[in-house]
């Protein structure tokens, strides 16, 4: 091996062991040793050394996580041990029950502890490790067959593709659920509207359809997540200490790498584990994931053994779920609201019921095929489901109780706005009115240009925005700009302070800098992220409208799709004169350079958590980042200040545990200079 060679792979070798740990200590213990950054560098470091000496790369790089070939199809493979259920209880009673029934079997009587688990609403997974290395993971499919997805599997990044073993065993099975955090479900289903492509229901169908994705590098993009909760281990553990419990297992998960959910708990009695389901059944509004339940499981893996199996779920273990967020009603209407993107989406008019504490009367049912499947008639009865601060949806139609009478809903043919023929174009889920003078598709335009991420035009509401659009006084967004007081003293309920108020506030709208500015333009596809991520490689507009679709594709983040809506945009003569106009109002199209005040919070990292009373989250977190604090989601070591508003979950047990200091919102505005209060 010549000596640039040998170097590279000692190199390699260092590198590889480096990612491998800053990882294990961001997703596994919560707890991260690198910037984002500098783990970036680093990758890009060893991805360069790997395609120079591509004989050097190891099937536990880093690296290896994604760029598979598309799969043409999965293969079936059988369970070596059966992916069991779980049985439901939804009430005390039915867990007592539980209880005298297993104590019924117990050969010694004594008392036994039991561990609590949240229980994670995604997808089950069985990964099989072999001789430390990741070699398969296999969805959990009947539970006793399942498929074969491992290449998606390894895009997993709280997954470790080699366990943290210095004695490697010879097989190791590990289960747990994948799932998909609900930011970004969220922020996969705006892709897909703005796609025009059907929504998924909720993250648990996005977690398992993503998980049979032939392609996965899609997988890679979708940023699943996953918590280990079982460990299968082979009978020679060499120097390993066998474990006894669930709670040493969990442990030991989270020691070989996994990400185990730290939510758990020892109980020693019920009642202990009453008060664990009592708190999480609030608290699980504050995760970032949903759980529907809490596993209650005996500890000892002994009387685990002892009590085995039914048919199809263990003895030693039960699911002690919440209430269901489910309600019946009746669809007295279907209405279609048409949206800036020209998308039209029908709405299901519900008569009025009590919901997950809320009363809901409207619910959307997203697009026709959504509808084709729902097969939905006027005068249903349908099942409504709202789980966490998920919207309301039409879950499923009772066809048993259909009126005899009803009438099929198929979506309009033409634009309920503008009258014109809407069209559906092939692959498309979405029907649209491709009109581009709807007034529908302009005050969605006009909505999203003066919303709060975007320009932030305060006063300027939806009734307001209709009234312009209806008089004529708007076609663009580019007029707001021309507005004058005496112009809109002719709306109805319009004072002459009111008006006074809202030119103030377009006015003002003009020192928003270029990100929001880009994203009010409302391009398809450019959502917040990507909006900031343009305007970091494009400082100003004219950089923008220039780049070809090659350059903006080739921008981390920013796919070939993306690429080609920004590019066609900017090739529209009456998007380009809108450019034009907003230059001559005044709008900021390009990156200034703010001088950097004073940063009193440098180097200190914030979590926000709870309602605060004067300022929105989001501008907690811009004003502390003005001042050069970070903020970040979880708490956790790294913390140095929780701002606490009201009704704060589980952030605030975990910053009091971790005796981490408590900020109230009056506490951080003391904080902050001045000048950012100004
Ligand atoms: S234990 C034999 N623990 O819930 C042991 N399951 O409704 C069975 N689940 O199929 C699983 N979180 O996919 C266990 N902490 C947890 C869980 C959990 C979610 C899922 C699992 C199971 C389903 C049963």
């Amino acid at each position: 091996m010549d000596s640039t060679r040998a170097e590279a792979k000692a190199r390699a070798q260092e590198l590889r062991q480096l990612l491998q740990k800053a990882s294990y200590a961001y997703y596994a213990l919560d707890n991260p040793i690198l910037e984002d950054a500098v783990y970036d560098q680093l990758y890009q470091t060893l991805l360069a050394l790997e395609t120079q000496y591509p004989d050097l790369v190891t099937p536990d790089s880093p690296t290896r996580r994604v760029g598979e070939r598309p799969a043409t199809q999965f293969t079936s493979v059988e369970h070596r041990i059966p992916l069991y259920s779980l049985e439901n209880a939804f009430t005390l009673e039915e867990i007592c029950r539980w209880q005298a029934r297993w104590q019924r079997q117990q050969v010694v009587a004594e008392t036994e502890s039991y561990v609590c688990e949240l229980k994670i609403d995604g997808s089950a997974l069985a990964l099989t490790y072999e001789h430390g290395f990741l070699v398969r993971g296999v969805t959990r499919g009947d539970g006793l067959t399942g498929e074969d997805i491992t290449p998606n599997v390894r895009t997993i990044r709280s997954i470790p593709l080699r366990l943290n073993l210095a004695d490697p065993l010879a097989v190791v099975e590990v289960r747990g659920e994948a799932f998909l955090p609900l930011a970004v479900f969220e922020q996969i289903n705006q892709g897909r509207q703005q796609a025009g492509e059907s929504l998924f229901a909720n993250p648990r169908n996005a977690a398992a359809g993503t998980l049979r994705q032939l392609d996965a590098r899609i997988v890679a993009r979708r940023r699943l997540d996953f918590f280990a909760y079982t460990l299968h281990l082979p009978e020679d553990l060499g120097e390993l200490q066998p474990p006894q419990t669930q709670w040493q297992c969990l442990d030991l998960l989270q020691q070989l790498g996994f990400r185990v959910n730290p939510n758990r708990q020892q109980c020693p009695t019920l009642a202990v584990v009453q008060d664990y389901y009592n708190h999480w059944s609030t608290a699980r509004f504050d995760l970032p994931y949903l759980t529907d339940g809490v596993v209650v499981k005996l500890d000892s893996l002994a009387r685990q053994a002892q009590l085995g199996f039914t048919q199809k779920f263990p003895r030693w273990a039960i699911a002690w779920k919440y209430p269901a967020q489910e309600a019946i009603t009746q669809v007295e209407n279907i209405s279609v609201n048409v949206g800036r993107t020209g998308a039209l989406t029908p709405v299901a008019e519900l008569a009025p019921v009590q919901l997950a504490g809320t009363t809901v009367s409207r619910a959307t049912l997203h697009n026709r095929d959504r509808l084709e499947d729902l097969d939905i008639h006027l005068g249903d009865t349908v099942v409504l489901r709202k789980a966490g601060e998920i919207i309301p949806e039409v879950l499923r139609v009772l066809p048993e109780l259909r009126p005899p009478t009803a009438l099929r809903y198929q979506i309009p043919h033409h634009c309920p706005e503008c009258h014109q023929p809407v069209v559906q174009l092939p692959g498309e889920a979405v029907t649209r009115c491709v009109n581009i003078s709807c007034p529908a598709i302009l005050r969605g335009a006009l909505g999203h240009w003066v919303s709060r991420d975007a320009v932030d035009i305060d006063g300027l509401g939806e009734k307001l925005i209709r009234q312009l659009v209806e008089q004529g006084l708007v076609d663009s967004v580019a007029d707001l700009y021309d507005l004058g007081k005496e112009q809109l003293l002719k709306l109805e309920r319009m004072g002459q302070k009111l008006a006074a108020k809202i030119v103030d506030a377009i006015a003002d709208s003009c020192t928003q800098p270029w990100p929001r500015v880009l994203y009010g333009l409302g391009i398809r596809n450019v959502g917040k992220v990507n909006a900031q991520t343009l305007s970091e490689v494009f400082p100003s507009v004219g950089q923008l409208a220039q780049a070809d679709v090659s350059e903006i594709g080739a921008i981390y983040g920013i796919g070939p799709e993306i690429a080609e809506s920004v590019s066609q945009w900017f090739q529209i003569p009456a998007n380009q004169q809108l450019i034009e106009r907003l230059q001559t109002a005044g709008l900021q199209l390009a990156t200034t350079q703010v001088p950097k005040g004073e940063q009193p919070l440098a180097g200190k990292t914030f979590v926000i958590t709870g309602t605060l009373t004067t300022l929105k989250r989001d501008q907690a977190k811009t004003l502390i980042q003005a001042a050069g604090g970070k903020v970040t989601e979880a708490v956790n070591k790294n913390t140095d200040y929780l701002v606490t508003g009201a009704s704060a979950g589980s952030k605030l047990d975990k910053a009091k545990a971790l005796e981490i200091s408590l900020l109230s919102e009056t506490q951080l505005l003391a904080l902050l200079p001045s000048e950012l209060l100004e």
